[in-house]
């Protein structure tokens, strides 16, 4: 059994680790992937191949300080209405490399706030997509939405589109976190929202949830996992608050004294772990809950979840496209982001190029790993000789990677018959454990805390 004093010592309270919602992770791209390994890879996406789609608006009406997104506020229309129409030429490169017959199996719409669209831009941006490849029947397409920052009309635009599920952003109920996070958001308007979106048949709702918050306790997160179990999601992330305002200079406004200590975070966490549980959620992975009839607990159940950069995924396809400044997308050769700064992205698209910043080819030994990653953090197990086979290596290379593992980490994984499993207290040094098999130097600052 591992105690809060071994979780200490093994240095869940002390890591900064990646969320490896990739591998490599991003800071390992280089500007040696551009513009046409994307054309190639695009080209060689099957013809009637499925692919998935991110798009990214990088905008918000209001700029929350604790937020750690790739996001510029504006007041007007106007940027967003150009970038449209650069997102609109930007769909039309892609199409004019992409194979016949390619269908969108999942559609999602990223930000920033995508919902500060105007409703004739969500047509339009909606109508541009389909354009380049339809949605494939039973497809899913998931908009975040700032429950702030909607309204009837536009998401009218949105379920007329197709949207089917919604990701709303929460964070915490409590008011006196919400002013020190620098995030004004009642129960009553995120209750109107998710009625809005009710009434327009969108019944899938997932909640974005923070835990590790200034002045966040365990009666303050009780209330708001509460308030947020009221609602009726049927999916909810539970996040760590990631403080890095060396990244995001925002966060410059958050009392630092009033943050939580690891240990508290671990608390804060386990507390809204139980709450969930016990309100019929199975918990996924290190920071999902699932109703137990939702796709991605079924996923689960099943062992074909997948996480990607928007963390856990039922999403199958080994292809997602990236649209939009800074959007990162992932192809079976490699990754590729999109230029970050929204200037940049526009000068390039304008100029007719497909807008590549960075990204990464994959080697074998990437796949492997990254296989062996994505297992632990989704499944708490990586079956070493299955992922051998599907990587077409044999299973002793997969099985060597554990060597020294129990020296470093010791008692918290068992390998059997080729299985690596760890072990039920210590599932919350996931990222720590998958950490020993990532093969790249981790930089000095940049990742979030492991709890
Ligand atoms: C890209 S934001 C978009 C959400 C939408 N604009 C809204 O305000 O509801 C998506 C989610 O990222 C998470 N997020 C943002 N900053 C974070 C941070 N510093 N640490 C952890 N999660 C963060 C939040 O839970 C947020 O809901
Ligand atoms: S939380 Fe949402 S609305 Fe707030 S700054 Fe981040 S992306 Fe914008």
């Amino acid at each position: 059994m591992q105690t809060l004093t071994q979780l200490r010592i093994l240095g869940l309270f002390d890591a900064r680790v990646p969320r490896y919602t990739s591998y490599p992770t991003a800071p390992q791209f280089t500007a040696r992937v551009g513009k046409g390994h994307v054309s190639d890879w695009l080209e060689a996406i099957p013809s009637g191949g499925a692919v998935s789609v991110y798009v990214h608006v990088p905008f918000c009406r209001r700029l929350c300080w604790f937020c750690a997104c790739r996001t510029q506020g504006t007041k007007t229309a106007e940027p967003v209405g150009a970038y449209v129409e650069t997102l609109k030429q930007e769909l039309a490169l892609v199409k004019a490399r992409l194979p016949e017959g390619v269908e969108i199996e999942h559609l999602h719409w990223g930000g920033g706030t995508p919902t500060l669209l105007e409703p004739e831009m969500i047509s339009d941006l909606a109508g541009a997509i389909f354009e380049m490849a339809p949605l494939a029947p039973g497809a899913q397409f998931s908009v975040e939405i700032d429950p702030t920052e909607v309204d009837g009309p536009r998401l009218d635009a949105l379920a007329a589109a197709g949207l089917n599920r919604a990701s709303i952003g929460v964070q915490d109920f409590d008011p006196m976190i919400q002013e020190v996070i620098g995030r004004p958001q009642s129960y009553e308007i995120t209750r109107e929202a998710v009625d809005m979106l009710r009434e327009r048949g969108i019944g899938s709702l997932n909640v974005d949830l923070l835990y590790g918050l200034p002045h966040q306790t365990e009666a303050r997160i009780s209330d708001s996992v509460n308030k947020v179990i009221s609602l009726g999601p049927d999916r909810i992330a539970l996040f760590g608050y990631a403080h890095v305002p060396w990244m995001s200079k925002r966060q410059q406004l958050i009392p630092t004294e009033a943050l939580p200590s690891p240990e508290a975070r671990f608390e804060l966490y386990s507390t809204a772990r139980d709450l969930f549980v016990d309100g019929g959620f199975e918990e996924i992975g290190i920071d999902h809950f699932a109703k137990p009839e939702d796709g991605l607990a079924i996923a689960h159940r099943n062992g074909t979840m997948h996480r990607n950069f928007q963390g856990y995924t039922e999403d199958r396809s080994g292809v997602l496209i990236p649209i939009g400044a800074s959007a990162i997308g992932r192809f079976p050769q490699g990754y590729a982001q999109n230029e970050p700064a929204t200037s940049k992205y526009q000068e390039r698209v304008r100029a007719g190029e497909l807008p590549i910043a960075k990204g990464h080819v994959f080697t074998g030994d990437d796949l492997l790993r990254g296989r062996i990653i994505e297992k632990l953090l989704c499944d708490f197990r990586a079956d070493l000789r299955a992922i051998a086979a599907e990587q077409a290596v044999a299973p002793e290379v997969a099985i060597a990677m554990v060597d020294g593992l129990e020296a470093v980490l010791p008692g918290t994984t068992t390998l059997e018959d080729g299985v690596l499993t760890i072990l039920e207290d210590s599932r919350p040094l996931a990222r720590i454990i998958a950490r020993y098999f990532d093969a790249y130097e981790m930089p000095a600052t940049g990742h979030s805390q492991a709890v």
